[in-house]
């Protein structure tokens, strides 16, 4: 019976033990953070008047790059400054080849749909993992960092600091949405998202939107001397000018001519995780969150829930972050719940949805049509209820802490449910009859369907008997 339990917990305290043992900061680490109180506080006071929420777009900055366009989120919305996140998209074209990267915030980056590979400079002390068994002439043998394939439905979790690379190899277009907690512990940059590319004339996603005409070479380099660099890398002054970047055209996501050549994991080698794949130098980062396989609540018809936390990716025990995808079919319905420990930033991936959020002081402060694009930020506690439109609803929600809980208002193990049938029914000033409709209402999980009503009279439970 203990077994379902044990086997992660025996996993996790391996790949816990083996991160400590291989980061001597480790330790160091955690008891800062324990000190830290688990996360920064720098943009509480924004949550204190957050009267209305609204969904908002990515409107705020669009770069139109040769591979593809990143949009971004405005960042000094008053809703994100709450949550202490911000976020951006990337559109890129089969072919293209997003350039490294790393931020002063750890990312959760959800891919919508595509296919592609992404790489990351990931812990710097790690060897790398993947070299050739040919030379490539000259004595030369190509080694890098370990590729991941990835796909539509796989969220990745990278921590502050750490570089990462993407390039699409499919046949479509990649959509992935990238979240920035910029109030995380890790982040000692202050509150603005700042994006460190090591490559390319690009452009700051976060920067001013509609400011002054792009400022040549924006990457790490171009802020170190020409002949300094040429001189420690040991290449010629044009070649260190390249690595500048100021003369390139293509901005922040490049076409790859031909094809990408570089080392691949082995077919198939997707399916391996857990297991040894979970040390330190390769630490998995991956889940496949979006694939109906991974979902913990089912129910037919009306739509499905999965969860990601730091149990199931260990990784986000570090980042303080976790996530929930969650899929609502035609006229589903997600319970009146509240996250008990976290923010949620929920991004729609498709479909339309009614959204209704109410407050402490039982104020509606958001209740709107949601479709596929829009952000919105549900803050720690406000209760929240989704109901799927005709063509179904669907989207991510980003959590602002390690193992985000909800509490449902209704189904069963929810607070009501709970309840002493006698405290309900003096609660609510109803019958014991009454107070057992509310108690058992719908008697199963968190999701069911309810085709259209009729919002000026409803009909309730009552009709039906
Ligand atoms: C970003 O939002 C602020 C309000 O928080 C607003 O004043 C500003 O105009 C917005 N900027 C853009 C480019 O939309």
């Amino acid at each position: 019976m203990a077994k379902p339990v044990i086997k992660p917990l025996v996993v996790l305290l391996f790949s816990l033990t083996l991160l400590c043992l291989l980061v001597s900061e480790c330790s160091a680490i955690r008891r800062h953070k324990r000190r830290m109180g688990q996360r920064a506080q720098l943009s509480l006071e924004e949550c204190g008047d957050l009267e209305k929420l609204e969904a908002i777009e990515p409107d705020y900055y669009r770069i139109e790059a040769e591979g593809g366009v990143t949009e971004s989120w405005n960042h000094t919305n008053k809703m994100l400054r709450c949550a202490g996140v911000t976020l951006i998209r990337r559109t890129i074209k089969p072919g293209g080849l997003v350039l490294p990267s790393y931020t002063n915030a750890p990312q959760l980056m959800y891919y919508v749909k595509g296919s592609g590979i992404q790489g990351m400079t990931i812990f710097p002390s790690c060897p790398e993992s993947f070299e050739e068994p040919e030379e490539r002439g000259q004595g030369y043998r190509e080694q890098h960092q370990k590729v991941h394939e990835i796909r539509g439905g796989d969220i990745i979790a990278i921590p502050a600091g750490i570089g990462y690379w993407f390039y699409n190899d499919g046949d479509i277009p990649i959509v992935v949405v990238i979240l920035l907690h910029t109030n995380n512990v890790a982040n000692q940059l202050g509150t603005l998202p700042r994006r460190f590319y090591i490559a390319g004339n690009t452009e700051d996603e976060h920067g001013l939107g509609g400011r002054e005409e792009s400022i040549s070479g924006r990457n790490v380099f171009s802020g170190i001397s020409v002949n300094l660099l040429a001189e420690v890398f040991g290449v010629s002054v044009e070649t260190a000018r390249k690595m500048q970047g100021a003369e390139d055209k293509r901005k922040n996501i490049v076409m790859v001519e031909g094809g990408l050549d570089v080392i691949r994991p082995e077919p198939g080698s997707r399916a391996n995780v857990n297991g040894l794949e979970e040390t330190i130098c390769t630490l998995r980062v991956r889940e496949a969150v979006g694939s109906a396989a991974r979902a913990d609540i089912y129910v037919p018809h009306a739509g499905r829930i999965a969860t990601l936390n730091s149990i199931k990716l260990p990784i986000l025990a570090d980042l303080q972050l976790s996530a929930e995808r969650g899929v609502l079919y035609k006229y589903g319905v997600y319970v009146p719940h509240w996250n008990l420990n976290a923010h949620s930033v929920m991004y729609v991936t498709g479909g339309s949805g009614r959204v209704e959020v109410a407050d402490n002081n039982g104020k509606s402060v958001f209740d709107d049509v949601m479709k596929e694009g829009q952000v919105v930020v549900i803050p720690q506690n406000f209760v929240a209820v989704m109901h799927a439109q005709e063509e179904g609803f669907e989207w991510i929600a980003f959590k602002t802490g390690e193992n985000a809980m909800i509490n449902a208002l209704m189904g069963e193990s929810s607070a009501i449910r709970v309840l002493p049938l006698d405290v309900v029914a003096n609660m609510y000033q109803v019958s014991r009859e009454d107070a057992a409709r509310i108690k058992e209402a719908r008697d199963q999980a968190i999701l069911f369907t309810l085709p259209p009503f009729d919002e000026e009279t409803p009909q309730g439970i009552m009709a039906e008997a």
